[in-house]
């Protein structure tokens, strides 16, 4: 099989070294805007560095790993280059399939959603196909992926907005929450404060196959200090404040779908 990188940036080159290490015989097609990129990519998987997007054409698949404000320019550089008929792998935020199909009009199109802990193999990928994605293909593309991450397929593009606000957004979430707990550290003059609020997250990442609330109660006791802490964020309704700041997101992506 043949995969051609369009836009070696961070996501792009994290999928494509993950499937060089499960799949080896993907033969792999990489093509950046500038150049050193593809280049480096090529090289640690042993891969075709291309100096022209035409040497991709006759590709199996292209996987689209541009900014969304980049897709417009990409895609005259594409529609000229890509003359054999393929499908597009498009991880773009809000650009829907519609705006996708119609961007792309000889190409059959798939979005996909991946997170950045794609960067150390403990990724999610969401997955949405085209109605004219046959599926087989659609198949093919998600057996593909859950060789390096759990993949979700997904139906309708409200429930990608939604699951992508955790998934892909989720990261910011709980680095933010480990922010703000290295910052109450550091303002009490305890040492080491980055490492205590990392070390938090990586032990307790590692226990999350438990059903949540179990493991929470499991350090809750009765009349107990966390007992006291979470009441306290209960008060101030942080599961309240978690959906609305989903909502509000999923709803700019809606918005931004539709543009
Ligand atoms: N980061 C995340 O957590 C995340 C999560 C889910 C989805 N995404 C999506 O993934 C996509 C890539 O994000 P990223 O963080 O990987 O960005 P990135 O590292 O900036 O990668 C984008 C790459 O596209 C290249 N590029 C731009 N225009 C091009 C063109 N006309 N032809 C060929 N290559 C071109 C850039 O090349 P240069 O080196 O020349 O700039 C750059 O290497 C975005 O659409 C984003 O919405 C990201």
């Amino acid at each position: 099989m043949k995969i051609g990188i369009i836009g070696c940036g961070n996501m792009a080159s994290a999928i494509a070294r993950g499937l060089s290490v499960a799949d080896h015989s993907i033969e792999f097609y990489c093509y950046n805007r500038s150049p050193e990129k593809a280049q480096n990519l090529a090289n640690d998987i042993s891969g075709k560095f291309c100096q022209k997007l035409n040497e991709l054409d006759g590709c199996d698949f292209l996987l689209l790993g541009v900014k969304p404000q980049n897709l417009n320019d990409v895609a005259i550089e594409i529609n000229q280059a890509i003359k054999i008929k393929t499908h597009l792998v498009s991880m773009l935020a809000g650009k829907s399939l519609e705006v996708l199909a119609k961007t792309f009009p000889h190409l059959t199109v798939t979005r996909i959603m991946p997170n950045l802990p794609m960067l150390v193999g403990e990724g999610i990928n969401l997955t949405i196909h085209h109605s004219q994605t046959s599926p087989t293909l659609s198949q093919k593309i998600e057996k593909m992926l859950s060789h390096i991450s759990l993949v979700v397929p997904l139906t309708t593009e409200e429930q990608f907005d939604y699951a992508m606000m955790v998934t892909a957004s989720g990261p910011a979430y709980l680095f933010e929450i480990a922010r703000i707990l290295e910052t109450a550290l550091e303002q009490k003059n305890i040492p080491n404060a980055h490492e205590i609020a990392a070390k938090l997250f990586v032990g307790s990442s590692q226990l999350m196959q438990e059903d949540f609330a179990t493991l929470r109660n499991q350090i809750t006791s009765k009349g107990g200090v966390t007992e006291k802490a979470l009441a306290e964020l209960a008060k101030n309704n942080l599961e309240n404040n978690f959906k609305q700041a989903l909502e509000n997101g999923f709803n700019h992506a809606q918005a931004l779908n539709k543009a």
